[in-house]
Order: C-alpha cells, then structure tokens, then sequence
C-alpha cells in the first residue's frame, strides 16, 4: 500500500536534493540570523504565537536553522529520521501546534528562505522545500497535515 509518506518522499526524490543543500547554504552561514528573521516574520503574521515560546528565544532562533541542516543531512535517507520526527510531533502537539500553525511556519520558512536567498531561490527550489516540509509535518505525526 502506497502510504503519504511514500508519495511525499517519491515527490521530494523527484526533486534536486542538490537544489535543497545549496539554498541552505546562507543558513549554515548564519543560523541565528536565519532564525532571528524567521521567528520576527512569524510573530509579524501570527502575533497570538508568541506567548507559547519562552520570553527568551535565543536557542529557539538556533535551533530551527540546526534542525534544518540536520534534515538536509538526511535527505538520502528520510525513513531513518521518521521516528525522530515522530517524537518532536507529539511534543508539538503537547506544545498546542494546530494545524494552522503548521501552515503560517510553512508559509514564512519558505518566505525566509527565499529572502537569504536572493536570486537563488526560484520556483524549483519553492518546490523543493515546499515537498520537504510537507514531508516532514506528515512524518511529524496524524496530529497535523499541512496544507
Ligand atoms: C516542521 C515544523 C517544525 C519543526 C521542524 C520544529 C522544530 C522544533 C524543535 C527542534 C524544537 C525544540 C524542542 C523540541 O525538540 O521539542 C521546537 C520547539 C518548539 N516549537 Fe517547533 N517546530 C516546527 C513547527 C512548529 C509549529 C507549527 C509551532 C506552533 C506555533 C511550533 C512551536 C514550538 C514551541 C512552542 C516550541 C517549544 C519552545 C519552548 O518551550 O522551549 N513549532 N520546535
């Protein structure tokens, strides 16, 4: 039986992985500022998510750019990530992630990204990471499904 995790991993194979590395390249340059930019868009676009982070969001900013290299890291082998992700899923939802949240964290990952960068980002590599986040939040668990 073709599962949604199958069709998610044969569209991001489809995909360049290449393509993945090389825009996370200004990430690994800098994963705070990538994370000051992404948390600063994220609070812009949905304010009333604010209050579920710490006050202080210093190595929540390095986190998000650490995890992303660490799955860019994996891409030749998704499955041996699922269950990781799995676990970070139900802490998520212990956090009170909907899926709402996990839309608008989509929408400014991607937004970001483009931003760091520049002319390098074009619609194949949206594509890209729009095929590796659905991947990801589907891995996270039955909990949340983006859009
Ligand atoms: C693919 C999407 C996401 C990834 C990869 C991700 C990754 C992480 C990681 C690695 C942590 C560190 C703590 C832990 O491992 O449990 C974390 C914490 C957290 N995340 Fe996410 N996250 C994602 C989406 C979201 C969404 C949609 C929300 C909802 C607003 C969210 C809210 C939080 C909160 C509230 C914390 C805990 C902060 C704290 O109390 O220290 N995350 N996330």
């Amino acid at each position: 039986m073709t599962t949604p995790s199958d069709l998610y991993r044969q569209a991001l194979e489809a995909t360049d992985t290449p393509i993945l590395r090389r825009t996370l390249e200004p990430v690994a340059a800098d994963p705070a500022r990538f994370g000051r930019m992404f948390y600063e868009r994220l609070f812009e676009r949905a304010p009333s998510v604010r209050d579920m982070f710490p006050a202080n969001l210093a190595s929540q900013e390095l986190k998000l750019g650490e995890t992303l290299l660490v799955l860019s890291g994996h891409l030749d082998d998704l499955d041996g990530v699922a269950p990781v992700l799995r676990g970070l899923g139900q802490r998520h939802h212990r956090y009170g992630a909907t899926q709402m949240h996990y839309d608008v964290v989509g929408k400014v990952l991607i937004e970001v990204l483009a931003e760091v960068n520049g002319a390098g980002f074009d619609a194949r590599a949206r594509q890209a990471w729009l095929s590796l986040y659905r991947w990801t939040v589907q891995a996270m668990g039955p909990e949340v499904d983006a859009a």
